[in-house]
């Protein structure tokens, strides 16, 4: 199977698993990346049983309306039953990096909102220790200097992502060259920089359930 079969796998499993959620007064939220994607494409085959979605990127709402689904605001929902995303990485505490599309900002928030996170990947993104991918960090635009000097002093290396804009108008660095031993206390730390919107590190909220795709199939974890 190739990685992008695993993607498909795991994002028709999330599809299952959320089945008893799609009612007609449910709104699902919806993540953002090409797992994520998949999911969005299968959803549309069921977009009959619930009321819409709730997207964590403009690109995921592109993507949801082309398949006719309602896309509605977060601020008009409260909160949302299930969140499926996908992620950077994962560790066996269902704790995550996540921001590798740069949408981590609004995805954090639809996940704070959400009564479940279900994280769907591959095999390739479960880890002993977070922190392989570069950890992406979303500020803002004339904050950009200070806070990589930040990270520096945490042992981080930013590297800056260049040419990205998020969609709330900021920018991305991404640190590099540090394993997360306690991703809650560098979530906290990182956000306690003046001119860091959010990072990607997704400890304190983790997810719920993990579905991960490897050649034996899918396996849940909670
Ligand atoms: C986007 C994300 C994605 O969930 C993450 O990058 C995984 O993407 P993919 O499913 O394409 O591997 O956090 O900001």
């Amino acid at each position: 199977m190739t990685q992008d079969d695993l993607k498909r796998a795991v994002a028709a499993a999330a599809l299952d698993d959320i089945d008893a959620l799609l009612t007609p007064d449910a709104v699902i939220g919806v993540g953002t990346g090409s797992t994520a994607n998949h999911f969005i494409d299968l959803l549309a085959t069921r977009r009959q049983d619930f009321r819409g979605a709730v997207a964590s990127s403009e690109a995921t709402a592109e993507r949801l309306k082309s398949h006719g689904i309602d896309v509605l605001e977060l601020n008009h929902v409260g909160t949302v039953p299930v969140y499926i995303d996908g992620a950077d990485e994962i560790d066996r505490q269902l704790r995550m990096i996540k921001g590798g599309g740069a949408a981590l900002t609004r995805e954090k928030i639809v996940a704070a909102c959400a009564e479940r996170f279900i994280c769907i990947a591959d095999a390739s993104k479960s880890v002993e220790t977070l922190g392989g991918f570069p950890l992406p960090v979303e500020v803002i635009p004339m904050a950009r200097s200070y806070v990589a000097r930040e990270m520096v002093k945490l042992g981080i290396t930013p590297v800056y992502r260049d040419g990205v804009l998020t969609d709330n108008g900021n920018r991305i660095l991404d640190g590099y060259d540090k394993l997360f031993d306690d991703p809650e206390g560098m979530e906290t730390t990182l956000d306690g920089i003046v001119g860091v919107v959010t990072n990607g590190l997704f400890a304190r909220r983790p997810a719920d359930v993990l579905l991960l795709g490897g050649d034996s199939g899918v396996t849940r974890f909670t």
